[in-house]
């Protein structure tokens, strides 16, 4: 059931467009700051992420078509170093760790918003889609959160 303060989807489709529009956005962001970072290693997991978001969004495209996902058993670590971190502005000066710092918040509010969707869906195909998702998102997550980890926090 829904939620009061969910946002209140009619239906399927627009749950999926609602949740393509959300990775075209993750795609956009990697997508730009990939070329206006100056750090090499951060410039290639931006690429990289914007070429996953955008397999995602051609993902929730084809679940439109009847196609489906199922989580993996194992579960993601969450190193849980978003949640202390202070979430950044995107800037033209912005620098590596406020990149990776908005980057993570990015991440976690996707894999929110999938975890949501999964705990909203009736069917379970549905369910196990949207937490197959979530669980890509909670990857990138961690992908960030260990860069972090290891660049920033254990150079202090
Ligand atoms: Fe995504
Ligand atoms: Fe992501």
């Amino acid at each position: 059931m829904f939620k009061k303060n969910a946002v209140d989807f009619r239906n399927l489709e627009e749950v999926l467009n609602f949740a393509v529009k959300g990775e075209e956005e993750a795609h956009a962001f990697y997508a730009e700051w990939s070329q206006k970072l100056s750090d090499k290693a951060l410039k290639k997991v931006f690429e990289e992420l914007a070429g996953e978001e955008m397999k995602h969004k051609e993902f929730l495209l084809n679940v439109k078509k009847g196609e489906s996902l199922k989580p993996s058993e194992t579960e993601i670590m969450d190193l849980k170093i978003s949640e202390y971190i202070s979430d950044a502005r995107a800037s033209a000066d912005m620098d590596y760790q406020d990149a990776l710092s908005l980057a993570m918040h990015k991440e976690k509010e996707a894999y929110k918003l999938y975890t949501g969707l999964a705990a909203m869906s009736k069917s379970e195909e549905m369910k196990n889609t949207f937490k197959a998702l979530a669980q890509e998102e909670a990857k990138h997550k961690l992908r960030l959160e260990i860069m972090y980890d290891e660049e920033i926090l254990k150079e202090n």
